[in-house]
């Protein structure tokens, strides 16, 4: 089985500005120099480049958190992959669920998305998950194989092992309410069952938890077999507990 490297992002979703983040990578890189992970930091737009340019010659990468399909168009407030690699950005959050949410963000739309980032080679980290309704109907591993099939469409097989997938239960964003380690393993082997299903290189692939991980749960929940990371919102803004969460893979 192919070893896989420990991931973790920080999806700061729509948190700091230019000068706080700033701020937060002084503070983070010398907590986090002697990592062997792959640490991906998701700034808001406006802070990329300024995090780019801050984080060279360390352990971190910077990653988008949405991008549009298209290289350019008529497409007001939308950006493009050629603009994020432009500025020195390697990956892109697709999916996630606050998008699909809150912004009309479609399994359709995803499905032009993934392929388009792949193409332009920024690498994808996709959220999926199921809502709080969709796990007590029973319904966790169909909300699952629904999402992976339609946004995975597009992706020929032998393309799937550099996709990194997030499993993010809805329930547990944000909520302080963390899936457990077990429910997580559990998701996240359906997951790989799935990808292997398309034909894909699935021991290869990295999937992560999402989903109010902290310092105090990371480690159990990272010690699981099919567990390879974390994307982490809230106690991502900190850089001392990142950077503690850093250490727990
Ligand atoms: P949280 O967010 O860690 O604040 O629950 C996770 C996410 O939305 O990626």
């Amino acid at each position: 089985m192919p070893e896989r490297t420990p991931y973790i992002a920080a999806n700061w979703k729509m948190h700091k500005t230019v000068a706080e983040a700033a701020e937060f990578v002084d503070a983070l890189l010398p907590r986090i120099a002697a990592t062997q992970h792959d640490v991906v930091l998701c700034p808001p737009y406006l802070a990329l480049a300024e995090v780019v340019e801050r984080s060279r010659g360390s352990a971190v990468r910077v990653a988008a958190q949405n991008m549009h399909e298209a290289e350019s168009g008529a497409f007001t407030g939308e950006v493009s992959a050629p603009m994020l690699l432009e500025i020195g950005v390697e990956a892109v959050v697709l999916g996630h669920s606050e998008r699909r949410q809150y912004f009309g963000e479609t399994d359709e739309a995803l499905a032009r998305k993934a392929p388009a980032a792949l193409a332009a080679g920024l690498e994808p980290i996709l959220c999926v998950g199921e809502s709080e309704e969709a796990r007590d109907a029973g319904q966790t591993e169909g909300v699952l194989e629904r999402q992976l099939q339609a946004d995975l469409a597009a992706i020929e097989p032998a393309e799937l092992a550099r996709i990194v997938v997030a499993y993010e239960p809805i329930w547990a964003i944000g909520t302080g309410r963390t899936a457990t380690p077990e429910q997580a393993q559990e998701a996240i082997a359906f997951i790989r069952d799935v990808l292997r299903g398309r034909g894909g290189e699935a021991d290869a692939v990295r999937i992560l938890y999402g989903g109010s991980v902290k310092p105090a749960n990371a480690a159990e929940l990272m010690a699981k077999p099919d567990i390879d990371g974390a994307l982490v919102g809230g106690a991502s803004l900190d850089p001392e507990d990142f950077a503690a969460i850093v250490e727990a893979a």
